[in-house]
Parts: C-alpha cells; structure tokens; sequence
C-alpha cells in the first residue's frame, strides 16, 4: 500500500514563510517525520512538492494503480483550480485535503475549496500535525 503526499506553491519556502502562520517547520521537515512514520507503519510512501498546476494534475492522473490515496495540500491552487478538482475527480484515488493553516478563519477568499467537495476529507490548522493526521486518516481509508 502507498500513500502519495502532493504539495502545492509555495510549500517549497516552508519554514522561512510567513512563519507566524505556517511555523518554522521545513517541508524537509515534515517529509522526514512522514518517512519514519511510514516505515512504522509499513507503507510506501512519495512526497513531492510543485509550483506548477499542470505538475501537480499529471501527478494525480498517474496515481492510480500505484497509490491507495492521496494526501494533497494544493496550497493557493485549492481556491483556484478547477483542473485539479476534475483531475481528482477523473481518476477516483481517495483524496485527503490538508492545510496547515485553518483557511475558514483566514481571509475571505481561502474560505473556499474548490476541491473539498470531491475529497474524502479536510484537515485543517493544526500546523505540521495537519500532515501527520492526514498520514493516520490515510491508513483508517485503507483498512476499511
Ligand atoms: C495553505 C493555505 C492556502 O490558503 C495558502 O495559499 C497556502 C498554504 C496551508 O497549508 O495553510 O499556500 O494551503
């Protein structure tokens, strides 16, 4: 079974970013506790990180057959990108929204998710612990 951790814009600038917000937590970080967590738990596991829409929506198309689920903080695309809500769609690969920040109490335009509709879930604002839920949120999907 493995799990596919997708990262939208900006991730990339974790930890030096708006650290008030998004805490001092690299994406480097959060992919090491992931990988040790996945090896606990004996499940594959890739975690990549794009600036790019068009990246992020051919890595969703490929997922199926190699990925059980997908964890996916879109990041500034989830309030924009109706592309990566057909993808999601398109391909059926249980998807699991995450953000570090709790985008409902945010200004006004992150309170919209064009792609919490066609997720199983949203985990939002518990920081680098949102990732981490994600990953025990995946393992629950797959046992059931
Ligand atoms: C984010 C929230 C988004 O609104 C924002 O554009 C991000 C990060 C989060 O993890 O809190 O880049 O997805």
């Amino acid at each position: 079974m493995n799990i596919l951790f997708l990262n939208g814009p900006n991730l990339n600038l974790l930890g030096q970013r708006q650290p008030e917000i998004y805490g001092r937590t690299t994406l480097a970080d959060i992919e090491a506790k992931l990988r040790e967590k996945a090896t606990k738990a004996g499940v594959g596991f890739d975690f990549r990180q794009s600036n790019h829409e068009g990246e992020l929506v051919t890595w969703i198309q490929q997922a199926p057959g190699k990925f059980a689920v997908i964890v996916l903080n879109a990041a500034a695309y989830t309030h924009t990108s109706v592309a990566l809500r057909d993808s999601i769609s398109a391909v059926g690969v249980p998807t699991i929204e995450v953000h570090l920040s709790n985008i409902h109490a945010r200004e006004e335009f992150r309170h919209r998710s064009l792609i919490a509709a066609v997720c199983k879930g949203q985990i939002v604002g518990f920081g680098e612990s949102s990732y981490y839920l994600a990953f025990e949120a995946a393992l629950q999907l797959t046992a059931s």
